[in-house]
């Protein structure tokens, strides 16, 4: 690139929405009922995101079967519930209810199986879960865990009428708990009320997109409403405006650029290691 340019003369450039996806509702696990945003023909993923779920239903027959016994494989899957109750048990032993508000961050690495039941017969099941790719050298890691009740995530208001819970991420001084070196995450769940403003820094060379769950906002010139998502493109910074009453995840992280060999819930960087990984699954070395 060459030239004038006047944004860069300021030392910041405005990232505007490059794609808007609409959510594509599917099934999952023993029949939950979701909403699919990255992961499907619209948008197959961004790296390093591979999936993006959104599950939201007051209905108990659309999550009532859950998720039962599953492996994974080489990433990691981040669960953010926002209503509702949902036990985690692994076979290593690791046992938990995610509760309203909380996080889960799963390093799969070299294998769990794991269990994402319901725990609750009738009521609100409402939230996501992001499938977010390791780098090569870190797909056969020990798995971990990170994992935060709502008390845990804090809370910055940058603005009147405007609340940010930062899971991964800076908002002024207000650090997410989340680490993750490989793909240094952003993970933001923004609250705007109507016409208010928030600008939100992130490293220029990151993939970046907002998904609207409530009402609608307006990310750099384009207005999103909720239940779409919004792909950001390049820059440094990227200005929001709650159209209305308005909840959103802004969400980036460093692309990979590593060759992605996936199978299920085996995200591998080869074939050869995905044969490996069905194996290995089978033999019982999960
Ligand atoms: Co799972």
């Amino acid at each position: 690139m060459s030239g004038f340019n006047a944004a860069r003369s300021t030392g910041s450039t405005a990232r505007e929405v490059v794609k808007v996806v609409h959510g594509m509702p599917t099934s999952d696990g023993a029949g939950v009922k979701l909403r699919r945003v990255i992961g499907q023909p619209g948008l197959s993923e961004l790296d390093p995101f591979l999936m993006l779920d959104e599950f939201g239903t007051d209905a108990p027959a659309d999550y009532i079967a859950g998720f039962p016994d599953h492996p994974h494989r080489g990433f990691e899957t981040v669960t953010y519930m926002l209503d509702g109750r949902m036990r985690h048990r692994d076979n290593h032993g690791h046992e938990g209810v995610l509760v309203p508000g909380s996080v889960q961050w799963m390093t799969a690495g070299r294998g769990i199986v794991h269990s994402e039941m319901p725990e609750q017969q009738e009521g609100r099941m409402r939230g996501f879960q992001l499938w977010l790719n390791l780098p090569a050298r870190d797909k056969m890691t020990e798995p971990r865990y990170q994992e935060f009740g709502p008390e845990r995530i804090p809370v910055a208001t940058p603005a009147a009428g405007v609340s940010v819970k930062v899971i991964a991420g800076e908002v002024g001084t207000v650090k997410g708990p989340i680490s993750q070196p490989a793909t240094d995450p952003t993970y933001l769940d923004i609250a705007l009320s109507p016409g208010t403003e928030y600008v939100h820094t992130l490293p220029e060379q990151h993939s970046a997109f907002m998904y609207v769950f409530e009402g609608a906002v307006q990310a750099g010139t384009t207005t999103v409403n909720a239940g779409e998502m919004a792909v950001l493109g390049t820059g440094s910074e990227i200005r929001l405006r709650g159209a209305k009453e308005s909840r959103a995840i802004l969400v980036a992280g460093r692309p990979l650029q590593e060759p992605v060999a996936r199978y299920g819930p085996f995200v591998m960087s080869t074939r050869e290691q995905l044969i490996q990984a069905v194996e290995d699954f089978q033999n019982g070395k999960f």
